[in-house]
């Protein structure tokens, strides 16, 4: 079996679901359910003996040694993190805790139980560590994009702590021969994605008529991924990564913030138009029947990344890997879905979604 860690917040539940539709081989879920964890992601597994969900820290090291012993798992993924950069700037703390700290204590805790395993199974173990593109700082417009050489220079205390961590799996391969790998991915977006992020929250926003806040000129450029092609190139990473390396792994999809939000408004209009949706009032009393006219500039966020783009020619050349989706298909599948999953949103706007972990977890 297998162990992942954060397997309730967006990509990690996306993840724990690719898997057990493609394989059945179980998934011990090892996930502290922040704010940004939510069972409802796995609602479909809850009778399925595949899933093992255990809500626990990865900074509780007696409690993963002991998981670790039990299930004698053949690989960790970790996607465990504080993932909102905006939350970093006002709060860093908790980012340290976790994905520094929490790091540490979680190679420490594997190191352990890797050491023990006998060999055979100690050179097929893997410890997969899920990072960020952000770790490697700005491009300016003219740059090319990353590569896995490209020196990091994280900006924000999100990317500084998500640097940290890969440091520390590196240092963890040098130094003990742990067999690690990392993956260094750009923006994801789809189902399950925590309306905090640009994509959910401008899809959220526009059908509760409320603003949708652009940062600055809103020229900032993200290369994203739909997050289904970010989970198949884990677990081919997972299958055949090379030892020790990191991977990047990217949408060859650069575009500007505006224009997405542009996008997602066009699309919002033709699959749910104001005048057949909650916002017909409003309409009739003279909002314009356009979702585009919600767009409302707000102040930018400090040490703002202008541009991140991915050069993710390597884990094509040697692992096979490009995605599937382009953004057309990937952000309709996506806007779709939002509209299909009202009930999720509710849930997670209401905070329903922690009064169900209250109610499972408060003894
Ligand atoms: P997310 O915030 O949606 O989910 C994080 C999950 O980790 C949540 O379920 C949360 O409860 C859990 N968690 C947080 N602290 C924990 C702790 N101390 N112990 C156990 N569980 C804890 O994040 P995401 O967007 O799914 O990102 C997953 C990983 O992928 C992160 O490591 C992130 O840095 C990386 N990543 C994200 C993106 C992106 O666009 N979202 C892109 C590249 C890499
Ligand atoms: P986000 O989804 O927070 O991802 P990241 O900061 O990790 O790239 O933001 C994506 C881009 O959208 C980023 O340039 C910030 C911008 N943004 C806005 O313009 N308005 C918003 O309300 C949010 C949340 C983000």
């Amino acid at each position: 079996m297998i162990l992942v860690t954060g397997g309730a917040g967006f990509i990690g539940a996306n993840f724990v679901l690719d898997w057990l539709a493609q394989s059945d081989e179980p998934v011990i879920n090892l996930d502290k359910l922040t704010y940004a964890g939510n069972l409802n992601n796995l609602a479909s597994l809850r009778d399925d003996p595949r899933h093992v969900f255990v809500k626990g820290d990865i900074g509780d090291t007696a409690l993963v040694a002991s998981l670790l012993a039990t299930h004698q798992p053949r690989a960790l993924l970790h996607f465990a993190a504080e993932s909102h950069v905006d939350r970093s700037i006002l709060g860093p703390a908790a980012f340290i805790e976790t994905n520094v700290n929490g790091t540490f204590a979680l190679l420490e805790a594997v190191r352990a139980y890797w050491g023990g395993l006998p060999e055979a199974d100690k050179s097929a173990f893997r410890f997969l560590h899920v990072s960020t593109d952000e770790v490697y700082g700005t491009l300016g417009p003219d740059d090319a994009p990353f590569t896995e050489t490209t020196a990091y220079a994280p900006n924000s205390p999100y990317s500084a702590s998500k640097a940290a961590s890969d440091h520390l799996v590196r240092a963890y391969h040098h130094t003990y021969g742990l067999p690690t790998l990392t993956t260094n991915c750009s923006n994801n977006y789809g189902p399950y994605h925590f309306p905090e992020k640009l994509i959910p929250l401008i899809i959220t926003n526009a059908r509760a008529g409320k603003a949708l806040p652009i940062y600055g000129d809103g020229q900032q450029v993200r290369d994203w991924l739909y997050v289904s092609d970010h989970c198949a190139a884990i677990r081919r990473v997972l299958a055949a990564g090379r030892l020790g390396e990191t991977y990047n792994i990217g949408g060859w999809n650069e575009m500007a913030n505006l224009d997405v939000v542009h996008t997602l408004c066009d699309i919002l209009d033709v699959l749910d138009p104001k005048e057949r949706s909650p916002l017909r009032e409003a309409v009739g009393r003279g909002m314009d029947a356009s979702y585009r006219d919600q767009i409302t500039t707000v102040t930018d966020r400090p040490g703002h990344d202008r541009r991140y783009a991915i050069d993710a020619g390597k884990i094509e050349r040697e692992l096979g890997w490009k995605p599937a989706e382009t953004f057309e298909t990937g952000i309709r599948k996506t806007v779709q879905w939002y509209l299909d999953h009202q009930e999720w949103v509710r849930d997670v706007h209401s905070g329903d979604y922690l009064k169900w972990v209250e109610k499972q977890y408060g003894r």
